[in-house]
């Protein structure tokens, strides 16, 4: 009897103490585990006289319900207060203000695609696209460059092994092979057949071995082509010249054409624009410097004929552009390799807002 009070008072003063889950866990084990006191008591009844067994059984019965519910009940109290502290603990201040996040930036690069597309989309162009590992067909033959036809060495090409089927491939030297992929498409056939016009830029990846400060082995160009039945030498430039007022937001800018050849077009222009040195540094727009900054024509017949369409239904006009070069130009950046170094002091100097997209009405640039 005495034994039992005492067992009893034990527990509850353990319970009662427990300051955490491990210490009411401790307790618990102390009075209902194998080796605990409640336990000791209940191995004691076996050797009891029958009576006695039931009257103190009842008892001790009676106790370990008790300890079971004093457990329960401290272990919500502990649970609660362990919330509460944690919930005072990590009290948020809604009125701090908020951290400052990092922003990254647009590349160059991609922002001048992008003004290029809001350009040229103005003027109906749509976006195209095609392979940066291009066989030798796209690039040189359907673009009126045989093979052993000496103008394959105005590009520095990377050759790549030959296609189990025998096809020579190539990094592609320029965007240009865009151009035989699309006329070649039997939907763009079928839309010119109806009477539409076919107006694409082509911004994209290039590569020739090349590299110094004007020249990196990967560059990128823009191509641009219009094919329908009645497009001209007189829409070229203006469309050329619309173009680089548009780009470099300048309405004056001094601009010409000047003969040039190249095997997919006949006759074939290169574009110059005026521009003025001042210690090192270039200004578009005024001055009496020409800078070289496109290669136009109206394309070969031979071309329009590789791919697929008549001659002498079909006419229009291409013309190509580095983008590296016009973004060099327009946002004075001197060095070309530093847009590949992936310097991210270059990126936040030279890079632009991802919220700003470029539009004609909204403003293209800086
Ligand atoms: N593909 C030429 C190059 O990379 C650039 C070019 C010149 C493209 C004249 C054209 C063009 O479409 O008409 O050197």
């Amino acid at each position: 009897m005495d034994d039992l009070s005492t067992i009893r008072s034990a527990a509850l003063g353990a319970i009662e103490q427990a300051a955490d889950l491990a210490a009411l866990d401790a307790a618990r084990v102390a009075a209902l585990g194998k080796k605990g006191s409640v336990t000791g008591l209940m191995k004691t009844l076996g050797g009891l006289a029958p009576e006695q067994r039931k009257e103190f059984g009842a008892r001790v019965n009676q106790l370990k319900g008790e300890i079971e519910g004093e457990i329960e009940a401290r272990k919500s109290a502990l649970g609660a207060s362990t919330l509460a502290a944690k919930l005072a603990s990590e009290k948020v201040d809604v009125s701090l203000p908020a951290r400052p996040e990092g922003h990254g930036t647009l590349h160059p690069i991609g922002q001048v695609m992008d003004e290029l597309a809001a350009i040229f989309g103005e003027m109906g162009f749509t976006w195209a696209d095609g392979p940066d590992i291009e066989d030798d067909w796209h690039n040189f033959t359907a673009l009126n460059i045989p093979p052993d036809h000496p103008a394959r060495q105005m590009q520095d090409t990377f050759y790549l092994p030959q296609r189990a089927d025998g096809t020579p491939m190539v990094l592609r030297t320029h965007t240009s092979p865009v151009q035989a992929r699309t006329m070649l498409d039997k939907n763009v056939q079928k839309m010119l057949a109806d009477g539409g016009a076919l107006r694409i830029i082509v911004p994209g990846r290039t590569f020739r071995i090349d590299n110094d400060a004007t020249h990196t082995p990967m560059f990128h160009q823009v191509e641009g082509l219009v094919i329908d039945r009645t497009t001209h030498m007189g829409h070229l430039k203006g469309c050329l010249y619309d173009f680089c007022r548009a780009f470099f937001e300048v309405d004056e800018l001094p601009f010409r054409f000047r003969p040039s050849y190249f095997p997919f077009t006949e006759p074939s222009a290169e574009v110059d624009i005026g521009c003025s040195w001042k210690d090192g540094e270039v200004r578009i727009g005024a001055g009496d410097s020409w800078l070289e900054i496109l290669g136009s024509g109206m394309v070969h017949p031979n071309v329009i004929a590789s791919c697929g369409l008549d001659p002498a239904i079909y006419q229009g006009f291409a013309f190509g552009m580095g983008i590296d070069r016009i973004a060099m130009l327009k946002y004075g950046i001197p060095d070309l390799r530093s847009f590949f170094e992936s310097d991210l002091r270059w990126l936040r100097h030279y890079g632009f807002s991802a919220l700003e997209w470029p539009s004609l009405t909204q403003g293209l640039g800086r």
